[in-house]
């Protein structure tokens, strides 16, 4: 299967896809409970048949270019994914959001991961803004979105209703001047 190199560690990007799904059940199995902090995920992914319908969903959305998911390998044990929850190419705005197994944590997987698919959504596609929506409370997501340079605009008030409880959403954006601006100051691999 082809994959991009996330650096020196064994760390891949590759397609995830339908034929993942017990991959991915076993890899959300080892992490429900830290990824369920926040999102819904381990929720939908809570059998087969729901990590299967979810990432046919993906596959749906894939073939009308309305979104798309991307696995994080490490020495080939899935540990985490990105997407790309929305994707309005006439528009030229798209939503990111990620995801790791604890043990994954704290390696820079997902920044890395990330600045390969905004270097995509910008250069290749066009894109003209990326939006990360996080709850208030998600300090290590709001951490990557600080890491890709992004900027906080606001926070809908109560407005995610996460396992009996009403938290608050930020959404956070980088613009592609704004990309290509901090790219030209620091180079790729800075964080
Ligand atoms: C959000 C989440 C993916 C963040 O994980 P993370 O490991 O902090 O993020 P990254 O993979 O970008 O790693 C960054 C960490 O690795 C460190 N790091 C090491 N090498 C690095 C590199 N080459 N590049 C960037 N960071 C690096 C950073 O310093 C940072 O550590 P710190 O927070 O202690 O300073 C994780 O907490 C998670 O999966 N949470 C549950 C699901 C979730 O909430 N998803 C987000 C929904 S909005």
């Amino acid at each position: 299967m082809y994959a991009t190199s996330l650096g020196d560690d064994g760390a891949e990007l590759r397609p995830l896809e339908v034929w993942h799904a017990e991959e991915l059940l076993a890899h959300i199995d080892r992490g429900r409970e830290f990824i369920g902090r926040h999102v819904g995920l381990p929720d939908v992914v809570s059998d087969l048949d729901g990590a299967r319908a979810w990432l046919k969903a993906y596959a749906d959305k894939r073939a009308v270019d309305g979104g798309s998911l991307h696995g994080i390998w490490l020495d080939g044990t899935l540990v985490g994914g990105l997407l790309f929850r929305v994707w309005d190419t006439p528009g030229g705005v798209c939503e990111a959001g990620c995801w790791l197994e604890p043990a994954a944590a704290g390696r820079g997987l997902v920044t890395r991961g990330l600045r390969v698919l905004l270097d995509w959504a910008f250069e290749e596609r066009g894109m003209h803004r990326v939006e990360w929506h996080v709850s208030s409370a998600n300090e290590p997501s709001i951490g990557v979105a600080r890491r890709l340079g992004m900027s906080r605009e606001g926070v809908l008030r109560e407005n995610y209703p996460h396992r009996g409880v009403r938290s608050n959403t930020e959404i956070w954006s980088v613009l592609a001047p704004e990309w290509r601006a901090a790219h030209a100051r620091t180079g790729q691999n800075d964080h």
